[in-house]
Parts: C-alpha cells; sequence; structure tokens
C-alpha cells in the first residue's frame, strides 16, 4: 500500500522551506503540509497531477509555514496547543489533538505533539515517514529562543521520536544542512541534537 502512497517535497521562499504535498495515488485525495511562501507554485502542482485538495496539515504556526491558508477551503489541521499561542488565519481550522488521526484515502496520518520550538508543534507519521517540520532538520533542531519556545520539551520531544523505528523516513521542515530528507537510525548518529542523551549536553548544544 506504501506504494501508492505520493510524497513531493517542494523547496520554496527564502527561508528555504520544505512544503510536502502527499496523496493516495489510487483516488487522487491529496494533502499539503506547511504551504510555504508561493500558494501558485503548490495549486499548479495538484492541478497537473490532477489531485483534489481534502486538508492542509500545519506543524505549527510560525508564518514561513502557513502562507496562504486564509484562500483554502478545506480543513486545516493545527495542534490544539498551538492554537492558543500561533493562531494563522485559516478560514477552515481544526484542532488536533496528540495522537489524532486523519484519513487521506486509505492512510492514516497520526500527530504526534511534539512541543519545544513552540508549545503546539506536532509531527505527521505516515506509513512509516515523519514530517517534522522545524521539530527535527537533518543536522539540527528548530530554533527554542521564539516566543513559546522550550529546549526541554524539545529535548523530550526528541526522545518520543527516538522511540519510532529506525527505518522511518524523517523529512524536515527546511533545508538546513546535507540532503533533503533522512533515514531515522542513521539521524540518530548523524545529528548531534538526536544523538545526545542528556538534557545538560543538549542545553548545552543549544547555548
Ligand atoms: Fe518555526
Amino acid at each position: 500500500m506504501a506504494d501508492d502512497l505520493y510524497i513531493r517535497q517542494m523547496l520554496l521562499g527564502d527561508l528555504e522551506n520544505f512544503t510536502y504535498i502527499l496523496a493516495d495515488k489510487a483516488s487522487g485525495a491529496a494533502c499539503v503540509i506547511d504551504p510555504a511562501a508561493d500558494p501558485a507554485t503548490i495549486k499548479a502542482v495538484l492541478e497537473k497531477e490532477k489531485f483534489s485538495l481534502k486538508m492542509i496539515l500545519l506543524t505549527h504556526g510560525h508564518y514561513d509555514h502557513v502562507v496562504g491558508v486564509d484562500k483554502y477551503d478545506v480543513p486545516v489541521h493545527l495542534s490544539s496547543a498551538e492554537a492558543v499561542f500561533y493562531l494563522p488565519a485559516a478560514k477552515h481550522l481544526t484542532r488536533t489533538l496528540d495522537g489524532e488521526k486523519v484519513r487521506l484515502g486509505p492512510f492514516v496520518i497520526e500527530a504526534l505533539h511534539t512541543p519545544g520550538h513552540t508549545p503546539g508543534c506536532q509531527c505527521f507519521l505516515v506509513e512509516g515517514n515523519l514530517f517534522t517540520g522545524d521539530t527535527l532538520f537533518m543536522e539540527a533542531v528548530g530554533r527554542t529562543d521564539f516566543p513559546g519556545g522550550d529546549a526541554r520539551q524539545l529535548f523530550n520531544s526528541l526522545q518520543r521520536v527516538k522511540a519510532l523505528p529506525d527505518t522511518t523516513v524523517v523529512w524536515p521542515g527546511h533545508n538546513y544542512g546535507s540532503g533533503r530528507s533522512g533515514i531515522l537510525g542513521d539521524m540518530k548518529r548523524s545529528n548531534p541534537y538526536l544523538a545526545c542523551e542528556d538534557i545538560k549536553e543538549f542545553l548545552s548544544y543549544l547555548g
């Protein structure tokens, strides 16, 4: 069934955001994760592939991940913890809870609450793919010095990510570092923030 899941990674904007289009190849049902910078480019891909957009999933509410969500006539999923802090002006905002599942055709997408970069950051897990937003990059992690950031929470969230199978494919929210996606088992060694098992050491990395 995983072969029927379409994943397209799009590099958009001056901040090198990654927007993702996921789709069920069989039905054409699609969702967009973290629309960034350029709604016209995203729309063009959806039209070219003849996909039908069913929903938008937001890893968090920072402005560079929510571009144009006020224009879409589909549900926009943001974590309930984020909605009280960073609230994008979506027409159809839906608040998700930790562990909540949404369906895309035959696929189940699970929201994992991973606070730290912001209070309501969430990752999305589907068919062994984890979309991490600004929680986890290839060789770094998201900043914790913005309003609502919490380094200790981020450390705990990363321990939760590390508990997923080593084969999990990580798709980050920005093009920071080498490579555009990674295998969690490899990243546990190559990403010092992920390799770190001691909170004091972790905090020292963040400075
Ligand atoms: Fe962010």
